[in-house]
Order: C-alpha cells, then sequence, then structure tokens
C-alpha cells in the first residue's frame, strides 16, 4: 500500500473502532510487529534508491508513524473518557444545553466592511489603544490646554493622567511616529465621552478615523478617496459636497456631505468631517509640513450604523439586549 491509501484505511477503521478491544486490533495492524506501517519500512529496498529518494521515503514514513500514533492515542482518550462511569447524579437522559451561535454586532460588522474597502485602497488598519495620554488626544492634534475646543468632548480621565480617547483622531501622532510617511491608514474603535445619555448621545461610541500622508496631497485627493469610497459602500457612483468646518487640527476644515434619496427626496446627508492636515499637527509628528501634505477624516461608525439598520436609539448598540442583538443576524 501506498503512504497516501494507509492513512485513508487508518482513518475508516478508526472511525470503526467504537470500544477498546476494537482500537488494539487497529493498533496492532498498523503498528504492530507485523503491522501495515512496520512492513512499509521493511519491505522497502533502500539499496534501490538515490540519497534523495532514500531522505524523502524517511521523512514521509517518519510523518506517516507520528501520525497513526497521534490519532490512535486521540481515540484512545475519547474512548477511556467515555467508559468512565457518569459522575452520580448525572442524568443522561436530560436534554442538552442550548447552544447559540452568537452574530456580529452590527457596529462591528460595518466597521469590517469599511475596513475591507480601504485595504483595498491601499490604507492599513492600526487599532492604538482606548487609554492615551492627554498629548495623543488634545496637543498633538493643535488643541492645547486652554483650548475651547476641549470643551466639546467632555473627557473621562484616569488616575495617572492618561484619557479615555474622546476620538480616534488621537491615533493620528502615534500612527505617523510609528508607521513613518508616506502613510495611509485607518484607525477604527471605541471612543469615550462623559456625555449625558439620550438617544443620540452615548459615553461608549465608534469611529473610523482615515490619515493619508504624502507629497503633494490635495483637498482633491481627499474628494477622490471620499467619493470612491461611498461608491464601494453604495455600489454606485455618490455625489459629495465639502461644506466649511471647524477643527483646531485640520486647516481647512469642511465636513463632507453626500447626496442621497431618503423618503423619496434627493438630500444632502451630513456624512463626516475631515480636512487637510494642519502643518503644526504633522510638526507634532516630526514630519516636514514643507515636504509633506496630507488629509484626515473621522467617521462616526455608531452614526453610520445608526443610519444604515434604521436604529432609533444609540443606547440599543451597548445594552446588551438579545431582542435588539438577535435581528442583526451574522453575516460573516
Ligand atoms: N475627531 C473629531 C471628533 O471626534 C472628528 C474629526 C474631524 C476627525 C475632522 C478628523 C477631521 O479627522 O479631519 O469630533
Amino acid at each position: 500500500m501506498k503512504l497516501e491509501e494507509i492513512r485513508t484505511a487508518l482513518a475508516a477503521d478508526l472511525a470503526e473502532a467504537t470500544n477498546e478491544a476494537a482500537l488494539a486490533v487497529v493498533k496492532a495492524r498498523y503498528l504492530g510487529k507485523d503491522g501495515v506501517v512496520t512492513n512499509l519500512r521493511r519491505n522497502v529496498d533502500f539499496s534501490a534508491m538515490t540519497p534523495d529518494e532514500r531522505k524523502g521515503f524517511g521523512l514521509a514514513f517518519n510523518e506517516l508513524r507520528s501520525l497513526a500514533e497521534s490519532e490512535l492515542d486521540a481515540v484512545q482518550a475519547r474512548l477511556s473518557a467515555a467508559a468512565q462511569p457518569a459522575p452520580a447524579g448525572f442524568d443522561y437522559t436530560l436534554p442538552a444545553d442550548d447552544r447559540r451561535l452568537g452574530s456580529i454586532h452590527p457596529i462591528i460588522a460595518t466597521q469590517l466592511e469599511i475596513e475591507d474597502i480601504f485595504r483595498s485602497m491601499g490604507f492599513s488598519v492600526f487599532a492604538g489603544d482606548e487609554a492615551v495620554s492627554e498629548f495623543e488626544n488634545f496637543d498633538a492634534l493643535n488643541i492645547p490646554g486652554d483650548h475651547p475646543a476641549r470643551d466639546m468632548q467632555d473627557t473621562f480621565w484616569l488616575e495617572n493622567g492618561m484619557v479615555l480617547r474622546t476620538h480616534t483622531s488621537s491615533m493620528q501622532n502615534r500612527a505617523m511616529r510609528q508607521l513613518g510617511v508616506p502613510l495611509r491608514a485607518i484607525f477604527p474603535g471605541r471612543c469615550f465621552r462623559n456625555e449625558a445619555l439620550d438617544i443620540t448621545h452615548e459615553n461608549t461610541f465608534y469611529q473610523l478615523e482615515g490619515l493619508l500622508i504624502d507629497r503633494d496631497v490635495s483637498v482633491a485627493n481627499l474628494i477622490a478617496v471620499m467619493r470612491d469610497f461611498l461608491a464601494a459602500v453604495f455600489r454606485r457612483d455618490i455625489e459629495v459636497r465639502l461644506r466649511p468646518g471647524f477643527f483646531p487640527f485640520v486647516e481647512p476644515g469642511f465636513e463632507l456631505d453626500f447626496r442621497t434619496t431618503l423618503g423619496g427626496v434627493r438630500r444632502w446627508v451630513e456624512l463626516m468631517p475631515c480636512g487637510m492636515v494642519h502643518p503644526q499637527v504633522l510638526r507634532n509628528a516630526g514630519v516636514d509640513p514643507d515636504v509633506y501634505s496630507g488629509f484626515a477624516f473621522g467617521l462616526g461608525l455608531t452614526r453610520l450604523a445608526m443610519l444604515r439598520h434604521g436604529v432609533p436609539d444609540v443606547r440599543l448598540f451597548n445594552k446588551a439586549d438579545l431582542r435588539f442583538c438577535q435581528q442583526f443576524p451574522a453575516s460573516f
């Protein structure tokens, strides 16, 4: 028999060995003194082989023997476990546990799809940390201690002086330092703000930040990437527009809207803030703004998942209420 045939025959014999006595017979048949595997080596004429053939045979033989040993051991272990008496009070006639398959949370499902789209455009995914330094979350982004922009983001401070990141922009500085420039990356993840909770405000939510740094990057590149992204999401061409918006870490800063039909009416829908990375933000990461430029955008993943699935209350996402979660069957 050839090695491959022996493997198949062994698997078939093992499947039929339903008790220890039957298994002992199988073991003898393959690994015993006169066993199939043992004989395989005995019957080979090594003198008729080249050194390479000998080596090849040796490797394949050893692999087969250890495979046979470990498969026999595994069946042996299973049979002896099954042969143990039932623990006192164990009732075999009871129905089995109800095993339910989980599914992917709708926000994460949205995140994974968007990751795929950006990967296809050459972006890498850089997750970073949820607890970051005050510098990364604020100062590196041109938001000094007395800047009113800090008030927009009511922050959870940790006792060691770090913060729970209030936005994924906090990964910009680290990404530029760790990955270097030129750079194309997205940073998806959870963010935290000390919000008064209502149907549109949660203290824990997801964002997906994008950062592209290279030579000669312009607003036209930003628009092109955003249009390609939206075309991949909606599987058709999407019209976008930019309105001015203020964020200390971009200059100029924009709000990007896209045009869609909602409730039978063509409307502009606000999608995400974005802009050209502020020269000071580049300098703060050791990047020379005379050589490099770039753009950044901040996509609200939680908001996007709400729009996509028509979820009326953001608090539903974090409640772990099965009646909510089960409405999003596994799609992966
Ligand atoms: N980090 C901002 C926030 O959470 C959003 C944002 C605005 C991100 C402009 C950007 C940007 O990358 O360019 O409020």
